[in-house]
């Protein structure tokens, strides 16, 4: 099928991941930094100082955006690098670095597309409790008040907070991300909201400032889905796509349920209600203040299938299933399931704000990167897309992740997930294949083969 001629194509980045730039002057210390240096924490001890060197590469991977025929680049901006101590004076030359990248990109006619928070929180502020302490939401205002006055007169495009599953649960209950906590529950619960809060904070704040009309989105990381294959299984997939795991901070539902419903699921409140931290009487409404968008970061789901005694099998676990090469299930159909699910409980129009894989990538004999296996990956999950928009979920854009190969947290440079090849040792740049066919069903404007 042919899309809409105004679908969004795009490519995904975050601050952190691929900037480098981070002499003192340039970048104050993050929470990430510091996780870096904690021995065993990130693969190999990788950090996070040079990164993809984007801080030097600017206008060539602008240009490479505008090569492809890219149509919206989606960055985030770097908390410590516009506010060193995480509130107070700006650093102007940290404002600078990104007027620069606003300035190229629509020169170049590219969309951008700011996230706000991806991640990288100031060290100042990570030593006053980080996510845990119930002040972050104004600290947030005030950091999203600068970013808004800075850059809102030429950027019309926002998301607001980058999947809180991640920087709540992989942070503070797991301990994989930085600071590598696992706090009580009750911690947990406080941590929700305040991320919740957060949101609802950047909302009001470019809903009141913004200098052009503003489209907002927030994004996040599907919730676990399964793939049903036949009708009996779909009530179970869909059931099991909203209720909560164990570690409930880490599922989709007790966010975008308060975002875009203006609750938190029954089940939570049931659950846990001895634990909640007491609800502010107005903090719902901050929460569910109407957004544009719901961003949808979509790597892979669990492929699940029933046997023959009617129980659950995980097919997806079974010897020989196709993996990429950090090890998570090719499942494409996860695309087209979980987008179905959440534009029925949600019915808001959706960005496909992140979907990628990491390859064992390299620069073979004649120069270039043949990464067929990613090709067939884009192929696969954007008909899976396309089936979902035929049938009416409201999808309007896909964003690649990643435009670069880049710093990929606890486990550093081991994962490549770029459409451009990066030599971290000489920030050479090398366009792969997938990042040609990905130009060409741009031009084409489908994933029709
Ligand atoms: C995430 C983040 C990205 C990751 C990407 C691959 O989804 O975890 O938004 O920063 O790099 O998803 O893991």
């Amino acid at each position: 099928m042919t899309l809409r001629p105004d679908f969004i194509w795009g490519v995904s980045t975050a601050s952190i991941q691929i900037e480098g730039g981070s002499n003192p002057s340039e970048r104050a210390l993050s929470n990430w930094d510091i996780f870096c240096e904690t021995h065993g924490k990130v693969y190999d001890g990788h950090n996070a100082l040079i990164s993809s060197d984007h801080f030097h590469h600017l206008e060539e991977d602008v240009a490479i955006i505008k090569q492809l025929g890219v149509k919206a680049y989606r960055f985030s901006v770097s908390w410590p690098r516009i506010l060193p101590d995480g509130t107070g004076t700006p650093n102007p030359e940290g404002i600078a670095f990104y007027n620069r990248l606003i300035d190229d990109l629509l020169l170049n006619g590219i969309e951008p597309y700011l996230t706000v928070y991806h991640w990288d929180l100031p060290y100042p502020l990570h030593q006053k409790g980080g996510w845990l302490n119930p002040e972050i939401p104004n600290w947030m205002e005030e950091y999203a008040r600068v970013v808004v006055d800075a850059f809102s007169d030429r950027v019309s495009n926002w998301i607001t907070i980058n999947e809180p599953q991640c920087f709540i649960n992989e942070s503070y209950c797991n301990g994989v991300h930085a600071p590598g906590y696992n706090v009580s529950n009750r911690e947990l619960a406080q941590a929700v909201h305040n991320a919740l809060m957060a949101h609802g904070k950047i909302v009001q704040v470019i809903r009141q400032s913004a200098k052009l009309p503003a489209k907002i989105s927030y994004a996040q990381a599907t919730p676990l889905s399964s793939t049903p294959n036949s009708d009996a299984d779909i009530e179970v997939a869909r059931k099991r796509q909203f209720s909560l795991p164990q570690a409930f901070a880490g599922s989709g539902v007790i966010y975008s349920d308060p975002i875009f419903l203006g609750q938190y699921p029954a089940e939570y409140l049931s659950k846990y209600e001895s634990i909640l931290p007491r609800f502010g009487q107005n903090d719902m409404q901050l929460i569910s203040q109407p957004i544009d968008y719901f961003g949808i970061n979509l790597y892979f789901g669990d492929k699940i299938a029933t046997d023959k005694n009617n129980e659950p099998v995980v097919l997806s676990n079974k010897p020989g299933f196709a993996k990429t090469a950090f090890g998570w299930p090719v499942n494409p159909e996860c695309m087209y399931w979980a987008n179905k699910f959440c534009y029925e409980r949600y019915g808001v129009p959706m960005l496909i704000t992140e979907n990628g894989m990491s390859g064992n990538d390299w620069v073979h004999l004649d120069g270039h990167v043949h990464d067929h296996d990613r090709i067939d990956f884009i192929h696969r999950y954007l008909l899976q897309m396309e089936r979902a928009i035929q049938e009416g979920v409201d999808i309007r854009g896909y964003f690649h992740w990643s435009l670069m190969d880049n710093f990929e947290w606890a486990r550093g440079y081991s994962e490549r997930f770029g459409i451009v090849h990066v030599d971290f040792q000489t920030g050479k740049r090398t366009i792969k294949d997938s990042a040609f066919a990905y130009s060409e069903i741009i031009r084409r404007n489908t994933a029709c083969l």
